[in-house]
């Protein structure tokens, strides 16, 4: 079964066309993140009109690269919610008007269960999602379930406890900001450019990640909260270079050093995967029946929390015999952020749940969402 996923719910244009649930055919991303470094984070008007420019020949770039005609096509999947109000309406607009007009079956799909289905595609020229265990013989290839998710992007902290296919129990969220909305701010204050996170990942990679102390923030049960986090550093950046806490954080970058930059990013990111890891060793211990951990969503791309959770959710870190068969997945880091391949791989696995089609000439946006259904 082919699918073709349109993806327009924040700053990327993306379509794809994937065979049944896991192999791309193609995957076009437009990335408007040249437009948004300039601002230093997304203006929603101008994201919109650039997926207007950008949505017809993205999807028509889709099925030639994928050598598909319309009439191989079989369903449309689009992302409805949550996202940008503006951005949401030109994919789920294009979706519908595309499947009236080829006469094929829509599904409207949640974005944060697409990143999560990024992990299922497993394709010969993207490269295996890779399994994690200890015990080589027992890696499988898909994730098992039940599954702890957790969900890292701009716009969600979440974990969340999947029993079975397009089934999701939020077990734990943020109660403010986003892990991802707090690298792109540290970057900011930092002066990285946006988006924050593989800047904050690549100046890290030069700075010492135990030069500043920063707090874990007390948090009961799975819940998140990163906001103070944030206000964390940049009290330790106002202290280090020596200003008062009423000093404009926009003028900070220019006191800091290279190398003070490096030793910020680093003892962030740190910081940032330890909180991580701490809620799903907690989440592990709450759900013990989990066969599978699956990262997903834009941070899942870093390579410090990649190491990181490889070392932790090994059975080797974990020690303890009831782990022995736990796998780790991330998605192929060129699916860790926005793309369509997720959104066409999540709507193949509805479909196999009994999920049927949405009305074309009805389906609303919804920028606020849940997950839970
Ligand atoms: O999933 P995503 O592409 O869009 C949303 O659904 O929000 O996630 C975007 C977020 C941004 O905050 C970006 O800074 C972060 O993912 N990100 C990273 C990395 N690559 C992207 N954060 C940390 N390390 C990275 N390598
Ligand atoms: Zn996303």
């Amino acid at each position: 079964m082919k699918i073709l996923g349109i993806e327009t719910s924040c700053d990327e244009t993306a379509a794809s066309i994937v065979e049944d649930g896991s192999k791309i055919l193609s995957n076009v991303v437009v990335s408007q993140i040249d437009i948004f470094a300039e601002y230093g984070g997304v203006i929603p008007e101008v994201a919109a009109r650039s997926h207007l420019e950008a949505i017809l020949p993205v999807a028509d770039k889709a099925l030639s690269d994928a050598s598909c005609t319309w009439d191989e096509i079989d369903a449309i999947a689009v992302t409805h919610a949550p996202g940008l109000l503006g951005s949401l309406l030109i994919g789920t607009l294009t979706a519908r008007t595309l499947a009236i007009l080829r006469d094929k079956p829509l599904y409207a799909v949640h974005h944060l269960k697409s990143h999560v289905y990024a992990n299922w595609l497993n394709v010969g020229t993207q490269g295996l999602a890779k399994p994690v265990s200890s015990d080589a013989g027992l890696a499988t290839r898909v994730p098992c379930f039940p599954i702890l998710a957790l969900v890292v992007s701009g716009g969600h902290t979440q974990i969340l406890y999947m029993p079975k296919h397009d089934k999701f129990e939020i077990v734990g969220t943020t109660h403010d900001d986003a892990v991802g909305e707090c690298f792109d701010k540290i970057a900011k204050i930092l002066g990285l450019p946006y988006p924050g996170g593989p800047s904050i990942a690549k100046a890290a990679k030069n700075g010492d990640e135990d030069k500043y102390k920063l707090p874990h923030p007390k948090v009961e049960g799975l819940g998140f909260s990163f906001s103070g986090l944030k206000t964390a550093v940049l009290r330790a950046v106002q202290k280090e270079v020596g200003v008062p806490i009423s000093y404009p954080s926009h003028k900070l970058k220019e006191l800091l050093t290279p190398q003070q930059v490096a030793d910020f990013a680093a003892s962030f990111q740190k910081t940032a995967v330890e909180i991580l890891i701490e809620k799903m060793r907690l989440a592990l211990e709450m759900y013990p029946e989990t066969r599978s951990i699956v990262v997903a969503g834009g941070v899942s791309a870093n390579e410090e929390l990649r190491g990181r959770f490889e070392t932790v959710f090994s059975s080797a870190g974990l020690r303890k015999k009831q782990y022995s068969s736990l796998s780790l997945f991330f998605p192929t880091p060129n699916l860790s952020g926005d793309n369509g391949a997720m959104v066409a791989a999540a709507a193949y696995y509805e479909i196999q749940a009994g999920v049927k089609p949405t009305d074309p000439y009805s389906l609303n946006i919804y920028p606020r969402i849940s997950v839970e259904n």
